[in-house]
């Protein structure tokens, strides 16, 4: 018998793992497919302050071992991501869930994160400072280390709840803003958010995405994201959340052995909207087939 639990900053998961931020909704779209209850937890759609329509489209394009988005943070907005998509995620999931706040001033996060601080349903803020498709926020706070713990200090100076923050991979130095955000007191990081991408139609002979460039993710850039995990935990020793690429539960293990506490499962979930629910039931197995008895004594073993 194997132990899946993890813990994140105080919270218990059943497991590590979490479908991630932009690629589950509000969680309770998937609760008709399956029950939802055997995810660690859930990190909820990219909330902002005000209602986003997002990009024009065509917001993606489809790549070799992966896709570009260019959502553009389209949601309803705290208010009614409070009073309209909470109520309907706490009749299906009975767990924490992630809440995962983007924003375009320091402004704008300290005043979406103390609300869904409030909020009992919220386990921990995933502070996105990672957006690559909006233009004055979003990745801007990710790239440069005092912008980035500045986000960090307000956020944590109004909330209560776990703070983690979500890193870009689009910097040269990801261990310096991961350790910026730790000296701002980030209790944690959430990384890797998607690689710049681009691609060209050769029958349009433009850009195939209405913004251009977007953020690219899936399967290609996991091996991206087993760096950073890395590098991040060497220098920082925060707790955390993984993601990037993940399909399967043992690429869940090979990020934990990295340094991650939990994983976030995302691209997979627009491929297979049951990935995450097979990466769950995988995972018992994949422990044993490797001689792992304890999730939570893995952590770092690679190191
Ligand atoms: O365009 C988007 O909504 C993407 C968000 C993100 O990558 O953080």
């Amino acid at each position: 018998m194997v132990n899946t639990k993890v813990t994140l900053s105080g919270l218990e998961l059943d497991n590590p793992v979490i479908p991630a931020s932009g690629t589950f909704g509000f969680g309770y779209e998937f609760a008709e497919l399956y029950d939802i209850n055997c995810l660690g937890s859930i990190a909820l759609k990219g909330t902002t302050r005000e209602p986003r329509f997002g990009n024009p489209t065509p917001r993606i394009a489809e790549c070799t071992e992966g896709l570009i988005n260019s959502v553009g943070l389209q949601n309803p907005g705290v208010d009614k991501v409070i009073s309209e998509e909470l109520p309907k995620l706490a009749k299906v999931f009975h767990k924490p869930a992630v809440a995962n706040i983007s924003g375009f001033s320091v402004e704008d996060y300290v005043v979406t994160c103390e609300k869904l601080d409030k909020e009992d349903q919220i386990g921990l803020l995933e502070v996105n400072i990672s957006c690559p498709n909006v233009h004055n926020g979003g990745m801007s706070f990710g790239t440069d280390p005092d912008s980035a713990a500045e986000v960090t200090r307000a956020v944590k100076a109004v909330t209560t709840k776990p703070v983690y923050m979500k890193l870009s991979p689009n910097v040269t130095d990801i261990a310096e803003i991961a350790c910026a955000c730790k000296e701002a007191g980030a209790d944690g990081i959430s990384l890797i958010n998607t690689l710049m991408g681009m691609r060209i139609s050769l029958t349009t002979k433009r850009p195939v995405i209405a913004n251009k460039m977007g953020g690219f993710s899936g399967p290609a850039i996991f091996p991206v994201a087993v760096r950073m995990v890395w590098q991040v935990y060497e220098a920082t020793g925060l707790p955390i959340i993984g993601m990037g690429g993940v399909q399967s539960a043992e690429d869940v293990l090979e990020l934990m052995l990295a340094g991650a506490t939990a994983v976030e499962v995302g691209a997979a979930n627009l491929v297979d909207p049951l990935a995450s629910k097979r990466i769950v039931e995988d995972l018992p197995a994949a422990m044993e087939r490797y001689g792992f008895t304890s999730l939570t004594d893995m952590i770092g073993g690679a190191h």
